[in-house]
């Protein structure tokens, strides 16, 4: 069977290694083209040394971005590029006739002003309305010929998936939700900075932009497709000494305060029955338990004294938060099983 020829754009990065190292056990895919910025010209299996041994990445060196070279190479390109980057590559590589799946938050609000509210002024609005949100648990129809994606954000993946079914069924309303998350340091991107630094990051947790974090319109906007109403969010992301891994713990008010905790959960193993990567558990999730895979452990819970729901969904940023997803994605919208190239258990401990 022949297999399509895929880009990497940003492979340099964290997203864009995790990338690569489940693109080469793709059966489907070859990757046939590697980008880069700063790094332009290295070797892949420089940069990325756990990636040597494989013969299909040994011989890729980093080229800087050109949309002809990559229109070139592949038909299908990941880019793993920061925010405000990929308008420009998504344009020029749909313009060619590629499909293009995003990593970034470029594409992934629907409404103009919302987007410019948080980001500013958006150089292709009229991209915004073709960009299928490629979270294939709640958007899987869209997605199937999907010829740009909008690869949801690690925090987004984790909330949506906890609290969704929950506002979908009527169990929770649709005021009053508060999302308390912690990531680990890869979620920041490789590049170095004050706030990832060993000595400063190592054995601390802080919270970092409170009420102000831009992956909070995306929650909302997914959340209030899923109440039917619109959701305004308290969301405060922390930073954890670890490198993988996002919890998020979220708090609701019950439709019905008088629902026992097993109503939540049978609403959550009602809509992930025969979803692949989703496990409803009854204990606590880890993200020890999701490193590494594209799993995610969601659960519910009730506090009946203060009248309060709390869902939780613990999963690896790096792949149900970003790599793995869009690979999801894109066996979503070429037509493959969703798990092809992603069914591998994480390691534990
Ligand atoms: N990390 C996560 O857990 C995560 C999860 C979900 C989504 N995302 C999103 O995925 C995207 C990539 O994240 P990451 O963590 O992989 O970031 P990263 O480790 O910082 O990598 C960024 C990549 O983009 C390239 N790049 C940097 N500046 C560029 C520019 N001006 N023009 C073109 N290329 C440029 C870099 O190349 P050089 O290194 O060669 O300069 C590198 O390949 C971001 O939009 C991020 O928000 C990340």
């Amino acid at each position: 069977m022949d297999r399509l020829a895929v880009a990497v754009v940003g492979a340099s990065g964290y997203t864009g290694a995790e990338l690569l190292r489940l693109l080469v056990d793709h059966p489907r895919v070859t990757v046939a083209h590697v980008t880069a910025h700063r790094s332009a010209g290295q070797r892949l299996v420089e940069l990325f040394p756990h990636l040597r041994g494989r013969p299909e990445l040994e011989p890729l060196v980093c080229r800087a971005f050109d949309a002809d070279e990559v229109a070139a190479a592949a038909k299908l390109a990941f880019l793993a590029l920061p925010h405000g980057e990929s308008v420009p590559a998504a344009t020029a590589l749909l313009e060619r006739g590629l499909t293009v799946l995003d990593l970034s938050a470029d594409f992934r609000l629907r409404d103009p002003d919302a987007y410019e509210a948080w980001y500013g002024p958006h150089p292709a609005k009229e991209l915004l309305g073709r960009a299928v949100y490629g979270l294939p648990e709640r958007h899987r129809r869209e997605l199937a010929g999907a010829r740009l994606v909008a690869v949801p954000g690690c925090y987004p993946t984790a909330t949506i998936l906890a609290l969704a079914p929950l506002l979908d069924a009527g169990l929770i309303r649709a005021d009053g939700i508060v999302v308390d998350a912690k990531s680990g340091v890869s979620g920041a991107g490789r590049s170095p900075t004050l706030a990832t630094h060993f000595a400063e990051a190592g054995e601390g947790v802080r919270a970092y932009k409170v009420a102000e974090h831009r992956h909070t319109p995306e929650i909302e906007q997914e959340l209030s497709l899923a109440a039917r109403a619109e959701v305004t969010l308290t969301f405060t992301p922390h930073l954890l000494p670890m490198t993988r891994g996002i919890l998020a713990t979220c708090y609701a008010l019950p439709a019905d305060p008088s629902l026992p905790r097993a109503a939540y959960l049978d609403a959550l193993r009602a809509r992930y029955a025969g979803e692949r990567f989703v496990a409803v558990v009854e204990q606590p999730p880890d993200t020890a338990h999701v490193r590494g895979g594209n799993r995610v452990h969601v659960g519910a819970w009730l506090d009946a004294r203060a009248g309060r729901v709390i869902a939780m969904a613990a999963i690896d940023n790096l792949v149900k938060g970003a790599a793995g997803q869009a690979l999801q994605a894109m066996n979503a919208a070429l037509g493959f099983p969703e798990w092809t190239g992603l069914d591998a258990v994480g390691p534990f401990p």
